[in-house]
């Protein structure tokens, strides 16, 4: 039987008018989870959402919440990210010195813990991390804005994470830039989750584009 990838859905995309409902709606439309990018306005130039936020999104969705975190001093808050429903938290080693500690941390909540490596971060950073991830995102832009183009380079880096997870029960994600056009040589280099905002988001047809992202429908 045919791998669909999973397809992460990136509400940065969203109508914030309407959060609740758009997350609603993707849910409905089949999604496999949903994926919040918090942003601080120091790790990277723009400013989004808040546990407070979170909190107030949850009851929308049963779908795990993936919380992408781009903020710095990750430790200081990561409860209140935990406390506000975050299923899965996801951290950039830039962010704090002690990354293993902070992946240990998350484990202990209970939580799935994920590492974000940027374009310019070396795939060889999860080597030593492997026992504690469970999920590796690659971003395929500079994070910080939704709508930027998929950096074509960064394929070889699926490829290479690939090979250090191998078989290992690690979800291999790919964040930024996503589209019907790259989805495919994507999932071929390796990755088994595409995170995807403007490419769900950018027309009503919620269902469709999922459908289409994950290659089900042409
Ligand atoms: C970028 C974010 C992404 C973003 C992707 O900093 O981490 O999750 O929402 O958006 P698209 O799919 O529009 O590139
Ligand atoms: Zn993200």
């Amino acid at each position: 039987m045919k791998q669909y990838p999973k397809i992460s859905s990136s509400i940065l995309s969203a109508n914030f008018a309407s959060l609740g409902k758009e997350i609603a709606d993707i849910t409905q439309a089949g999604a496999d989870s949903i994926h919040i990018d918090v942003m601080d306005g120091h790790f990277v130039p723009n400013i989004t959402f808040g546990p407070q936020i979170i909190k107030a999104i949850r009851p929308y969705s049963s779908l795990p919440f993936d919380v992408h975190l781009m903020i710095n001093d990750v430790d200081t808050s990561l409860e209140m990210f935990v406390t506000a429903g975050a299923d899965r938290l996801i951290v950039h080693p830039e962010a704090e010195p002690h990354i293993h500690r902070i992946l240990q941390r998350i484990k202990k909540f209970g939580k799935k813990a994920g590492i974000a490596l940027n374009p310019a971060t070396s795939p060889h950073v999860i080597e030593y991390l492997l026992g504690e991830i469970d999920y590796v995102l690659i971003m395929t832009v500079n994070p910080g804005f939704g709508g930027q183009n998929f950096i074509y380079q960064q394929l070889e880096k699926i490829k290479v994470v690939r090979s250090i997870v191998g078989t290992q029960p690690i979800e291999i994600a790919v964040d930024g830039g996503v589209t019907l056009e790259n989805s495919q040589q994507i999932i071929e280099a390796g990755a088994s989750t595409l995170v995807a905002g403007t490419a769900i988001f950018n027309n009503l047809g919620y269902e469709n584009n999922i459908r289409r992202l994950r290659g089900e429908i042409a």
